[in-house]
């Protein structure tokens, strides 16, 4: 399969702004595609601080940072992705839209590309069942966020090719992301094991054992995790959390995975964590843990 020199990434959010910061950074020429336009504006503010980031660190020349900001350009048009060869999907996580997108991304790209998705619970080989490309079909799972973050974890469906995989896993390579491979089950390897602590720390919460200070606290200080469980999922998302505990209830069909009462609570009232300004804490107020 030809070097990956082009990549599309659809939806602008927190991980694809951050997937297609690392394109460029690494020499390729990039789409970032979202239907919001504003989405598209925060996506390129926040990719140039964080290249700006990279360079005060010592970590990228300043005339580097220039070249990966030229290689990367902003569009709502889907037909700007025609010429890609790797597209990385980083839309809202729900099994319907996904699929929705990946019946248009089969339309519009070339044959020979490669459509990846970044999910982080959903079913590749249900998702590559909406194309006619599904051993082309992969998930490239990253991680918040992905210029940062050292993993890859990718996930082949039931048909996706070892082309596919090779070519993926020399992507993450060039990224100088470690590579971990999932069979495709229901959370993979790393959510499969992280959502249901999240979950365990919101039940905690729900059920008066002790403050949320005091839960993450805990883990943060009793087990060596660098966040606590709670302002962890701050950080992801409450509706992203939720979603993949639902994902996780129906994929395993065990009743140890049924979401927490009070995570359903937030979510419903729009509390879905950071990037809304509040989710378990509240970060609209000057001190961030009110
Ligand atoms: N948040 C995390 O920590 C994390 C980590 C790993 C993987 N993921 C996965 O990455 C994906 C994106 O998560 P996120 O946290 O970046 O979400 P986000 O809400 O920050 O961003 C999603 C973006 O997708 C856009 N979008 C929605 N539907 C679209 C469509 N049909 N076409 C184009 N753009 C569309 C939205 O406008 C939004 O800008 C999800 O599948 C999620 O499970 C999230």
């Amino acid at each position: 399969m030809a070097e990956t020199k082009s990549l599309a990434v659809v939806g602008g959010g927190q991980m694809g702004s951050g997937i297609a910061q690392l394109g460029a950074m690494h020499g390729l020429h990039v789409w970032l595609l979202d239907t919001d336009s504003a989405a598209l504006s925060r996506a390129t503010k926040s990719i140039s601080s964080s290249l700006q980031r990279f360079v005060s660190k010592g970590q990228l020349s300043q005339a580097a940072r220039t070249e990966a900001l030229k290689r990367l350009k902003c569009t709502s048009n889907i037909e700007d992705l025609r010429s890609a060869d790797f597209v990385v999907e980083a839309i809202v996580e729900s099994e319907d839209v996904k699929k929705k997108l990946f019946i248009e991304l089969d339309k519009i790209t070339k044959s020979s590309a490669i459509l990846a998705s970044n999910t982080s619970s959903i079913s590749i080989t249900r998702l590559a069942t909406a194309t006619s490309r599904p051993r082309q079909v992969i998930g490239m799972h990253f991680m918040n966020p992905p210029p940062v973050m050292k993993l890859v974890e990718i996930i082949r469906g039931a048909d996706t090719s070892d082309e596919t995989y090779h070519a993926t896993k020399a992507l993450a390579e060039r990224f100088r992301k470690t590579v971990i491979c999932s069979q495709d089950y229901s959370g993979f390897i790393v959510n499969r094991i992280l959502m249901p602590m999240i979950n365990e720390a919101f039940i905690t919460l729900y059920t008066g054992v002790a403050t949320k200070e005091d839960i993450d606290t805990g883990m943060k200080l009793g087990t060596n995790h660098p966040m606590g469980p709670l302002e962890l999922a701050d950080f992801i998302g409450l509706d992203v959390c939720l979603s993949i505990m639902r994902v996780l209830h129906t994929g395993l069909g065990d009743s140890k995975y049924a979401p927490c009462p009070l995570l359903v609570q937030y979510v419903d009232a729009g509390r879905v964590g950071r990037k809304c300004g509040i989710g378990v804490y509240d970060y609209r107020k000057q001190s961030p843990r009110l």
